[in-house]
């Protein structure tokens, strides 16, 4: 047999989030070089790469020519509001974008994923309409009926999403829309509202050989469209979580590319339906930082660089629960952590963004236990003791 030489690569990351961070931490555990990009200075993941550059990605020259000049092995998007022109014509060129430029470009809005799903591969999705058009907007809006999700094409963490109730709400959602789009998308998309039992992360990481390997499902709590805290494992039935294999996999196997998914489900009675995924690391998805053997992270590196992926187990039953700040502050500074840290097999992380905003996520806690809602329980209680303060 062929021994396998395993060489330092140079990972470019574009986009510096925490999520970010945390992918560079686990390349340089495996003593990988790593590039990281952002719009702003000392991003979470600019603290711990190699090196770093502040450009404005949405621009396919410059960020092509940056690609170019720094000559990484890999493209490793961690956002969504990138040039995909920029990707596109340099993946023609050889370069590895993970998982792949067409992925990329399919999920960096709301319509080509949902798309793909409803209309090409049949599968359930809420019941959805475009609207570019103020015009269109009332009639549309009725179709679906009320209430009805309005979210911006381009957008995450629930930025710029409303769940109208009535049609005479309409246009402040649309305003709020327009103001909150990415990019120069200025679609957005109406969502039947789906009163759902609960919502779950599936992550599944694609390996280079074409395999899906899943994760146990994540729950989620979600507040006006942005995650407030997850677990793992979530309690679910066999033919929820069947159908949602099934599911993932259908998506996978079309959009073909090595690394970590997160797929996410609505559950309603007995279907599943079908929500949004990333082709990356998910949010929710950092509970794996302790609940896993191997957490989403190494699992998204090795499966873009071809490495084994044994076994994926349950270390313990674990839970995150977010940390926001309440205002806009430079430089902010923390209070609580002492007691925070004072739970029982209880980690917080401060992602070390240089400002906070209102809503804005600046940590997380985990916490683990054997019986499940305690560690929810601690994880729930340990964030609530932080608070994100001026001086
Ligand atoms: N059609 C829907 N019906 C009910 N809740 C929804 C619907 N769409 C989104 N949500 C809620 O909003 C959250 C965020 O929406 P999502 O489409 O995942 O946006 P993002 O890309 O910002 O994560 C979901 O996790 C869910 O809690
Ligand atoms: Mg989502």
């Amino acid at each position: 047999m062929k021994e396998h030489i395993f060489s330092k690569k140079r990972i470019l990351l574009l986009g510096s989030g925490e999520l970010g961070k945390e992918l560079v931490i686990e390349a340089k555990r495996l003593g990988l070089e790593v590039i990281a990009i952002d719009k702003y200075k000392n991003a979470p993941a600019m603290q711990v790469a190699d090196d770093s550059y502040v450009i404005d990605m949405s621009n396919k020259n410059v960020l092509k020519n940056t690609i170019k000049k720094l000559n990484p092995d890999f493209v490793v998007p961690e956002i969504e509001s990138l040039s995909i022109e920029a990707l596109k014509e340099l993946e023609e060129e050889g370069l590895r974008i993970i998982p792949n430029a067409r992925t990329v470009e399919i999920t960096m809005n709301r319509d080509k994923i949902r798309d793909l799903a409803s209309k090409d591969l049949n599968i359930r999705t809420a019941e959805y309409q475009y609207v570019f058009n103020y015009d269109d907007l009332d009639k549309k809006a009725v179709e679906i009926g009320f209430p009805l999700l309005l979210k911006p094409l381009m957008s995450s963490s629930g930025k710029g999403q409303s769940l109208v109730e009535r049609e005479e709400h309409l246009l402040k959602a649309w305003s709020d829309a327009q103001s909150n789009s990415r990019g120069n998308v200025n679609g957005v998309i109406l969502e039947e509202f789906i009163d759902f039992d609960f919502e779950f992360t599936l992550l599944t990481v694609r390996k280079d050989n074409g395999e899906n390997v899943f994760c146990l499902p994540i729950g989620h709590i979600q507040s006006k469209g942005d995650y407030q805290s997850s677990w793992q494992p979530l309690e679910i039935n066999d033919l929820l979580i069947n159908e949602a294999k099934k599911i993932t996999n259908q998506i996978l196997n079309n959009l073909n590319g090595p690394g970590i998914y997160g797929v996410e489900f609505f559950a309603k009675g007995n279907d599943v339906i079908f929500s949004e995924l990333s082709p990356r690391p998910h949010d929710t998805g950092m509970v794996t930082l302790v609940s896993q053997n191997i957490n989403e992270f190494e699992l998204h590196l090795r499966a873009f660089l071809n490495l084994p992926i044994p076994k994926i187990t349950l270390l313990k039953p674990s839970a995150t629960r977010v940390i926001l700040s309440d205002e806009e502050f430079i430089n902010p500074k923390y209070t609580g952590l002492n007691e925070a840290l004072n739970f029982e097999n209880t980690k917080v992380l401060l992602f070390g963004k240089p400002n906070a905003k209102k809503g804005r996520r600046m940590g997380i806690v985990l916490s683990s236990n054997d019986d499940l809602n305690l560690a929810r329980q601690n994880a729930d209680e340990a964030s609530l003791s932080i608070n994100v303060i001026s001086n």
